[in-house]
C-alpha cells in the first residue's frame, strides 16, 4: 500500500518531506529539527567544523531567530526556517548577488507552490499582495583572502499566526495560510525551494548571475518606485533606478544617482 506523507500544519518536517528531492549540491544532507535557537547558528557551527556544502538546517521553530539589520526575526511553529551553507570559489565582490538570487530561487518556490503571485523587494524579501511573506539574512566569512563560507537563512510565514508578530511589523507581513485562506503544505515548498536554489546557485557558479539579476529585477516591485531607504547616518529619498552588478540599488536623488548596498540600508519603504 502506498503511504501517502502528512504533515500537520505546525508540526516539525522531516526527511520524509523531501523524498524524492533530486539536487546536486544543495540538499545533499539535510538535518531537521523541531526547536533550535537559530538554524543560522548551527549552520555556522557546521561551516566551522568542515560541514559540507550545500548542508541544509530546518527548524520547526527557533528561540533567537536573527533577522538583517541585527532585528529579531519572529519564529513561532509552522513557519519554514532554514539556512544553507554555501562554499563559492569566488571573491566577496560576486558573492554580493547570492542573496538576490536566493530569493529569486525563493519567490519562484512559492509561486510555483501555491500558484501565487509573488515579488521580490529590494535587497532580498519576497512579498504576496505588497506584503513581506519571507526574508533572507546572508552571513560571509573569510579566511586568508578565501572565502570560508557563506550561509543563507532563510523564514518563510507559512502556518505562523502573523497576529504572533510584533505590532510594528504585523501590518506589512503576511503567509501563505493567510493568503490562501487556508494551512499549507510545507514540505512540497522545502522540495521546490531547494530544487530552485541549487539550479540557481549552479547557473551563478557557471557565470549566470547577470542573467539571474535580470530575471530578479522582472519580479522586483522596488524598480521605478518612490523609496525612503534609512541607513545608519542618512535617509536617502528618490527614486529606484534598478540594480548593479553587484546587486546595490541605484538611487536617482536630485541630480545624483546613489548606490547603495545592502549593508547601507537598515529599511527601505
Ligand atoms: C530579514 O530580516 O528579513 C531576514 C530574516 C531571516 C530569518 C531566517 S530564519 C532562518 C535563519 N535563521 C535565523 O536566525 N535567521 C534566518
Amino acid at each position: 500500500m502506498n503511504r501517502v506523507h502528512e504533515e500537520g500544519p505546525r508540526l516539525p518536517l522531516d526527511s520524509e518531506s523531501i523524498k524524492g528531492l533530486r539536487t546536486r549540491i544543495i540538499g545533499n544532507i539535510v538535518n531537521f529539527h523541531s526547536l533550535v535557537g537559530s538554524t543560522d547558528e548551527l549552520a555556522k557551527d557546521i561551516a566551522l567544523s568542515g560541514g559540507e556544502e550545500g548542508t541544509v538546517v530546518v527548524s520547526n521553530k527557533q528561540t533567537e531567530g536573527m533577522g538583517r539589520s541585527g532585528r529579531r526575526w519572529e519564529s513561532s511553529e509552522g513557519g519554514l526556517y532554514l539556512s544553507v551553507v554555501l562554499r563559492p570559489n569566488t571573491g566577496r565582490e560576486e558573492v554580493s548577488i547570492l542573496p538576490l538570487i536566493s530569493s529569486l530561487a525563493l519567490s519562484k518556490a512559492i509561486s510555483t507552490t501555491y500558484l501565487i503571485e509573488t515579488s521580490v523587494k529590494w535587497p532580498n524579501d519576497v512579498l504576496i499582495g505588497g506584503k513581506k511573506t519571507a526574508g533572507i539574512l546572508t552571513q560571509t566569512s573569510m579566511k586568508d583572502d578565501e572565502m570560508e563560507y557563506v550561509i543563507i537563512g532563510m523564514g518563510i510565514n507559512v502556518n505562523n499566526p502573523i497576529k504572533e508578530l510584533p505590532h510594528d511589523i504585523r501590518r506589512k507581513s503576511t503567509s501563505l495560510s493567510e493568503a490562501t485562506g487556508k494551512d499549507q503544505d510545507r514540505g512540497e515548498l522545502l522540495r521546490n525551494l531547494l530544487t530552485f536554489l541549487d539550479l540557481h546557485y549552479q547557473g551563478f557558479l557557471q557565470g549566470g548571475g547577470p542573467q539571474l539579476l535580470e530575471e530578479w529585477s522582472d519580479r522586483c516591485e522596488t524598480i521605478g518606485r518612490a523609496v525612503r531607504i534609512q541607513m545608519i547616518d542618512d535617509t536617502i529619498r528618490g527614486s529606484a533606478l534598478g540594480i548593479d552588478e553587484t546587486g546595490a540599488l541605484m538611487v536617482k536623488q536630485g541630480l545624483d544617482i546613489i548606490r547603495i548596498t545592502s549593508d547601507d540600508c537598515i529599511h527601505l519603504r
